[in-house]
């Protein structure tokens, strides 16, 4: 019996919370299938309002959608997704849709869309943001895939999708892999976002000398203008929060060691790739590795240096209040340069892999249901729509003026961190990148000298066409 116009298949969190969003909407029915049948029923006996229609193997899950079916795959990235897919393959028919709704890398993707475009199956590989939550509630969701898959799916995707200012969080970013690369960048740009934050924490913690409590009412404070996000609003709750055992600020008794899954490396690892500097997010990643670094750090402890020295470094910051409003500017504008570099980095993928990206839409769908939603992005929203062209975001009117205004408190914020020994590596290599991408002239003209000079590499001349090399021997 053919009723199910959506198919879930892997009902871990992630798959069951889906499952849930798509069954609460109207006009969906949703097939649920998981490799345990346990499970599949245990999820349909918990939640009986979704009417769920269960299938115990491959075979029963294919019967119970119509076609063209239509099935996500919320397994774990890698090997499963591949059983899974091969799984799916075998008893779906050409025309049907298999949707990738893990984290899987685009370049798998790329590869999965393909081998099952030879078998008359359309591939999509969707990026799915926002956590347990967001499944459950409404995700922000880039899919990538074939134009005919989007004419089926999109309509599904639109009734889960989170929404902003009345639209779905969901637009078909591109072909193959363009879904999976750009959630890959979204994740990056977290990365980024989340440790802009924890220096500014850094800074007026052990530079100004606040306390969690009040750091945490300053970012209260930021969340009414420019910096307003999920990721502002959420450091806030954390800081605020006091440990039930001690009584101490619940920050101070976390180890700091950060964790990751891996996407802020892919991130890294691609953009190298690709060529594009994405120095915010690859500092991110860094930092995050510095930070659970043991050997390393144990080893630098005694190393010499100023030391931070929690509110006693007046001559550095001056007076607090103003110190606080400098690491606001110090923040957005590093922010501003870190999702730069993403969209570069999605501009640049665009090409090499033919994609027909809307960055403008790219922003709009990341504005709810994700953790980097912010109001910011509308800003990004409208410098892609009157420019959709636009080569570098920095250069967008908006971003220019708002760079200019903070461009001198970032500075000062950055040389209080150098003179306190507070490491501001996102803060400082944002600015890098902007002092350079803006200057006339770079120093690589000696990197060019220095190339031919021991490897003939040659070099180009600003008054003369070609290229050049110069008998070196001959000076020395
Ligand atoms: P979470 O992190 O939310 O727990 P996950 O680890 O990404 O989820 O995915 C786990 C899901 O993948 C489960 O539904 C699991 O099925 P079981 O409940 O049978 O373990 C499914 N899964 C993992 N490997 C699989 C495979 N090779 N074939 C089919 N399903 C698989």
């Amino acid at each position: 019996m053919s009723r199910a116009n959506i198919g879930v298949v892997g009902l871990a969190v992630m798959g069951s919370n889906l499952a849930r969003n798509l069954a609460g909407r109207p006009g969906n029915t949703v097939a649920i299938y998981n490799r345990s049948a346990d499970k599949t029923h245990h999820l349909a006996t918990a939640h009986p309002e979704a009417e769920f229609v269960t299938a115990d193997t491959v075979e029963e899950f294919a019967q119970s959608l119509s076609t063209p079916r239509t099935a996500i795959i919320m397994v774990q990235a890698g090997p499963a997704t591949d059983q899974v897919i091969s799984q799916l393959a075998d008893v779906f028919e050409p025309g049907d849709i298999i949707v990738d709704g893990g984290n899987a890398h685009f370049t798998d993707t790329i590869r999965r869309e393909a081998e099952l475009a030879a078998r008359g199956l359309n591939f999509v590989g969707a990026g799915i943001s926002g956590g347990e939550e967001g499944a459950l509630n409404g995700p922000s969701i880039m899919p990538g895939g074939s134009a005919e898959a989007w004419n089926t799916l999109g309509p599904i995707l639109e009734s889960i999708a989170a929404v902003a200012d009345g639209e779905p969080c969901v637009t078909h970013v591109g072909t193959d892999g363009a879904g999976h690369f750009v959630k890959m960048i979204h994740n990056g740009i977290e990365y980024a976002d989340m440790q802009l934050i924890a220096e500014a924490y850094d800074l007026l913690r052990h530079a100004a000398g606040l306390s969690p409590q009040e750091i945490a009412d300053v970012f209260r404070q930021w969340n009414t203008g420019v910096l307003e996000s999920y990721l502002i609003d959420i450091t806030a709750e954390v800081l605020g929060h006091v440990d039930a055992t001690t009584g101490s600020p619940l920050v101070d008794v976390i180890v700091d060691q950060a964790g990751s899954k891996g996407t802020g490396v892919w991130t890294v690892q691609s953009a190298v790739g690709l060529g594009v500097p994405v120095t915010g997010i690859a500092e991110a990643v860094f930092a995050r590795a510095i930070s659970s670094s043991g050997a390393s750090r144990r080893a630098g402890g005694g190393l010499p240096g100023p030391t931070p020295t929690d509110g006693k470094s007046g001559s550095a910051i001056g007076d607090a209040q103003g110190f606080i409003d400098m690491v606001e500017q110090a923040l957005y504008a590093s922010k501003i340069v870190a999702y730069s570099q993403g969209f570069d980095a999605i501009s640049e993928a665009a090409s090499e892999y033919n994609w027909s990206i809307d960055r403008g839409e790219i922003a709009r769908i990341w504005r709810a249901g994700c953790i980097i939603r912010a109001q910011f992005l509308d800003r990004i929203t409208e410098a892609y729509r009157e420019q959709p062209e636009l080569p570098l975001l920095l250069a967008a009117p908006y971003f220019h003026s708002a760079l200019d205004d903070a461009q001198t408190p970032w500075r000062k914020v950055i040389q209080a961190g150098v003179e306190t020994g507070i490491a501001t590596p996102a803060f400082s290599s944002s600015l890098a990148y902007y002092d350079q991408i803006r200057r006339e002239r770079l120093p690589a003209c000696l990197i060019q000298g220095q190339r031919d000079f021991f490897g003939a590499h040659t070099y180009k001349r600003v008054d003369a066409e070609g290229a050049f090399h110069t008998d070196w021997s001959a000076d020395r």
